[in-house]
């Protein structure tokens, strides 16, 4: 029995994520929430026939409701870029839809674990902490920023490269943040040695970093990355919903490094120094993060380097955040 309400499930990552979480055998309950056209998605899913319960909600008014006995709530709420808006217009927009959304789960379902899928990511997750803090019901181990379309670009973008590799199985850990170059992978650790030469791991790494632009520029203006990241966000939904009911799963994630979660350190001492939240690859479990999982080796200088450049930009992400909310 697993309650999900997806919020902002009728753009066009929310759409897709919709029907992959239809299709995924342990949900129950599937509450989808947007503040235009989810009667027509949820009618639709609807018939898809697993055995969910599928229900719209339609409007402001029908937050409280939609987050009402949830389990986890997925959101991919936001607006794209329009003409004439700044980078600056987007964030406190974004920031303000997250804000919302977090406080009616807050109100309603204290203890449902929340998945971020809203951009950027790096900010509106300490929006979302820093709105459960005030509220006394912050479990950092219940909150995640959705970085798997990271890793499985790192995988995908591999096997571009490297024919005999297989792309569903590679796993290359990506470290730090969710844009740019705050996005980390450490090639020199992927679960397959990839004897990759210099220029190699400079291209694949600026790939990995900037893949989002490829979607951005080939959709010609019309949007960002869509497809792949429900596909994502529905893989680390799948993964968070069979560690709740027993299974020991790695994912990487956006969470907080606190201090009494196992494995924090070392990737403190790598170069995530103070900071508050770091992407990590994290074991979860029924209680969502159960341990930070340790590297299987040491990284390279390039790394370190770029951990260093990724976690300078962090730290104004994520006081842009907090600053939101408690200014
Ligand atoms: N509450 C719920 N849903 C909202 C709200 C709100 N306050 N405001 C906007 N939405 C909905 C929109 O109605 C729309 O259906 O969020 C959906 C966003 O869909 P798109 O505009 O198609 O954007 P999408 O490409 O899905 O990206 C959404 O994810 O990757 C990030 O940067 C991206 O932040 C953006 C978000």
């Amino acid at each position: 029995m697993v309650s999900v309400a997806i919020l902002g499930a009728a753009g066009g990552i929310g759409q897709p994520l919709s029907l992959l979480m239809k299709l995924n055998a342990h949900v129950t309950k599937l509450n989808l929430y947007d503040i235009v056209n989810v009667p027509g998605v949820a009618a639709d899913i609807s018939h898809v026939a697993t055995n969910s319960e599928v229900k719209s909600f339609l409007g402001a008014s029908k937050l409280a409701e939609a987050v009402t006995g949830i389990d986890l709530a997925i959101i991919p709420a936001g607006v794209p870029r329009k003409p004439g808006m700044t980078r600056d217009d987007l964030f406190k927009i974004n920031a303000g839809i997250v804000k919302g959304l977090i406080e009616a789960i807050a109100e309603n379902s204290p203890r449902a674990f929340i998945c971020i899928i809203s951009n950027p990511v790096n900010s509106t997750v300490p929006i979302a902490a820093e709105v459960l803090k005030k509220r006394g019901i912050y479990d950092p181990k219940r909150l995640f920023g959705v970085t798997t379309l990271d890793v499985v670009r790192a995988s995908r973008f591999v096997r571009d490269i490297r024919p005999d590799v297989d792309a569903a199985t590679l796993r290359v850990p990506v470290v730090g943040g969710h844009s740019g170059n705050t996005i980390v992978p450490l090639l020199s650790l992927a679960s397959t040695p990839l004897d990759l030469s210099e220029t190699e791991v400079a291209e694949l790494t600026k790939r990995i970093q900037f893949g989002g632009d490829e979607v951005v520029k080939a959709k010609d203006g019309a949007g960002s990355a869509t497809l792949s990241m429900a596909y994502a966000g529905a893989r680390f939904a799948d993964s968070l919903i069979r560690a709740i009911k027993g299974e020991t799963i790695v994912e990487p994630t956006f969470i907080a490094l606190a201090a009494d979660t196992e494995g924090a350190e070392q990737y403190r001492q790598l170069g995530a120094g103070a900071l508050e939240f770091f992407a990590v690859p994290v074991e979860l479990g029924p209680q969502g993060v159960a341990r930070i999982v340790p590297l299987n080796g040491d990284v390279s200088s390039g790394e370190r380097e770029a951990i260093a450049v990724a976690a300078e930009a962090l730290a104004t992400n994520i006081s842009t955040g907090v600053e939101f909310v408690s200014p």
